[in-house]
């Protein structure tokens, strides 16, 4: 293996411990920091990660509340809720975890949501100021992966990023991220004539489009740098990226591991996103 990796777990470690030292600190001010995270219907995989972002914020000593609800929820009554936390004073993050059931509008619920308390970043005034570089909520994934940058040193500055997926909760939102950072974007997608083309020229390569093996050792440069965004399952059922880890090590410069990469970072910086929210009122 010649590539070093970007530890998420050891990194989350890092950031949580700063992120519990000014909950104290913030507490002893008289604010707890507060979470609501909604769960609607039984999604699996929404169960998992809802019940890590409650574990965060007690591990980090914040105030958290989950709300369950049935799949049977009207998207009137999820908007009331959403209300009634906008409204609430013990809570400064609201977040109504994806996917939604079909007959909720996933969008207008966003909307909904106070964007002072906007901490998955997903709303369009939070997307908005991201694409403007004003104050705001950034996305906690994509976040994550600056943050990943942050701790190699790396200078994004004159160097060409190539993110592949063009989601607007991680692709969209990452090639905006590196840009601000003065990196040369291309975005790739499903209708790139070329991707390898694209990505052997890249420095940094951000994988997120949720699919295996999109991304494969004959398409790194050696050197680039490649956060693996994607979070899978293999033949055997174990956990993977969407890059071919094995392969792909041997090329790169620095590489993320499925699972413990991106995977806790996005957590960590939810729990600094709601932090901030909090500390901003008495700032
Ligand atoms: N579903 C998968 N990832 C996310 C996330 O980061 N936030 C929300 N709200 N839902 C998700």
């Amino acid at each position: 293996m010649t590539a070093q990796l970007i530890d998420g777990n050891a990194l989350s470690r890092q950031l949580r411990a700063d992120v519990t030292a000014r909950v104290t600190a913030l507490k002893a001010r008289g604010i707890t920091p507060g979470l609501a995270v909604i769960l609607v219907g039984e999604n699996a995989a929404s169960q998992v990660y809802v019940r890590n972002k409650v574990k965060a914020c007690e591990d980090t000593g914040m105030h958290s509340v989950l709300e369950r609800w049935p799949a049977t929820m009207t998207e009137a009554e999820l908007l009331a809720r959403v209300d009634a936390l906008n409204a609430d004073a013990s809570i400064h993050g609201i977040l109504v975890q994806l996917p939604l059931p079909a007959h909720i509008d996933a969008q207008k619920v966003i909307e909904a949501i106070s964007p002072a308390k906007d901490v998955d970043g997903f709303h369009i005034a939070s997307a908005g100021a991201l694409m403007t570089g004003m104050p705001g909520f950034w996305p906690c994934t994509p976040y994550g992966c600056m943050k990943m940058l942050e701790s190699i040193g790396y200078e994004l500055k004159g160097k060409h990023a190539v993110v592949i997926g063009r989601s607007n909760i991680v692709g969209k939102p990452m090639a905006l991220m590196l840009l601000q950072q003065n990196a040369t974007v291309t975005i790739c997608h499903s209708g790139t004539k070329d991707l390898k083309a694209m990505t052997l020229q890249a420095d940094v390569i951000v994988a997120a489009v949720g699919k295996r093996n999109v991304l494969t050792a004959d398409m790194v440069k050696p050197g680039a740098v490649v956060l693996d965004v994607g979070m899978n399952r293999n033949d055997e059922g174990k956990l993977c990226g969407d890059v071919d880890f094995e392969g792909v090590k041997e090329v790169a410069g620095y590489v993320t591991p499925v699972p413990g990469g991106v995977g806790p970072m996005t957590i960590t910086m939810l729990m600094v996103n709601t932090l901030e929210s909090a500390e901003r009122l008495v700032a």
